[in-house]
């Protein structure tokens, strides 16, 4: 096999954690993203498995999100025959690099994390290891498959300082093993925000089931879910500081049509927010609608879902299992 399926590509690798039926969110800001790499870049994307156990989960949903996370990656369009599609367990080099990492990562760089912060506030009763360590997880991930760049959502970008931080300093110390990734981040919804709470991030682990659209929403729902958006009460339909939830919903309609926030103050100049979360609500439903029977196709047939992320994973670890090999051999270990 070789190292690379195309050497003139530049390598990419992203992952999804399978806590919850992914967002509108995850989709702007990253799958959407990671689809149009595909034909321009040589390809990784996994399902962080390993990740959704910082917070507890019940097993049987656990195993029914990783399949359904992974269905998912195929609904939207990724492509076993374009990129390597895998679930991050099957490839134990990533726990097993997560621990020589850790012994090279600082205790006061993973504490000054802010999403440690934040969960550890908001699970305060699981305040576990795991969840402390997290991002030297993600840097193994990323790491061990030496990509030019990870594609992700605002809210990841300080856990890729911190993997490239982690990586310049491995390679000082011992020699060159790693190479230091780029962020990707897409210049349009790089963070879509709640439609309850526009100062919040849109997530899946929102306990208000109105605050995200779910990409297996019906139309109705998200049609629904956006005539409630949390709005303000002036009806002008314009992107200001003082108006994030309208400047989320124009920045959401935007990166489905693709068309700029100026472009889309322009086509609803003189219109109300009625008419506009209805434009945005079907534009988005109307975006959904085949990725869901999509995946309502590859949910149904698990022979065929096991048959491709066992592919995918025997790819990847030839790639993380190199890279894994050398980096002990440089810490000192006989292998
Ligand atoms: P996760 O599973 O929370 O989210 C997956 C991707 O979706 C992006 N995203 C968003 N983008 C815009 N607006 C939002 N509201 C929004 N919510 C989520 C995230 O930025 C991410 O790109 N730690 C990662 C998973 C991970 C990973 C990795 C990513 C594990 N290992 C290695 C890249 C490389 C996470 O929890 O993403």
């Amino acid at each position: 096999m070789s190292d690379t399926v195309n050497n003139n590509k530049k390598r990419a690798l992203s992952c999804v954690q399978p806590s919850g039926v992914l967002t509108l969110g995850n989709y702007l800001g990253a799958l959407k993203n990671f689809k149009a790499m595909q034909d321009d870049f040589e390809c990784l994307f996994a399902v962080a498995d390993l990740h959704a156990i910082t917070v507890r989960q019940q097993p049987a949903n656990l195993r029914a999100q990783i399949y359904a996370t992974y269905a998912l990656f195929l609904a939207i369009g990724l492509d076993p025959d374009k990129s390597t599609l895998f679930i991050q367990s099957h490839v134990k080099e990533h726990a097993a690099l997560s621990w020589l990492l850790s012994c090279n990562t600082q205790f006061g760089e993973m504490a000054r994390m802010t999403q440690f912060k934040d969960k550890s506030a908001k699970h305060a009763d699981n305040i576990n290891v795991g969840l402390f360590s997290y991002p030297v997880l993600m840097a193994a991930d990323i790491l061990l498959y030496t990509p030019d760049f990870v594609p992700v959502g605002a809210d990841q970008k300080q856990h890729l300082e911190i993997a490239r931080d982690i990586a310049i300093r491995f390679n000082n110390n011992y020699g060159d093993v790693f190479k230091v990734p780029e962020p990707y981040i897409p210049t349009k919804c790089a963070r879509v925000m709640s439609l309850q709470n526009p100062a919040q991030k849109m997530s899946k682990s929102d306990e208000n089931q109105n605050a995200f659209v779910s990409l297996l929403d019906d139309t109705d729902t998200i049609i629904r879910k956006f005539k409630r958006a949390v709005t303000d009460s002036d009806n002008r339909i314009i992107c200001s500081d003082d108006k994030p939830g309208i400047t989320n919903l124009i920045g959401i309609y935007g990166a489905v049509c693709g068309k700029t926030n100026k472009e889309v103050e322009e086509e609803f100049e003189g219109k109300g927010y009625g008419d506009f979360k209805l434009a945005v609500g079907e534009t988005v439903a109307n975006e959904l609608a085949p990725i869901k029977a999509n995946y309502d196709k590859y949910i149904s047939d698990k022979a065929e879902l096991e048959r491709l992320f066992r592919d995918g994973a025997e790819k990847a670890r030839y790639l993380a299992n190199k890279t894994y090999r050398k980096a002990m051999k440089k810490v000192g270990f006989v292998i």
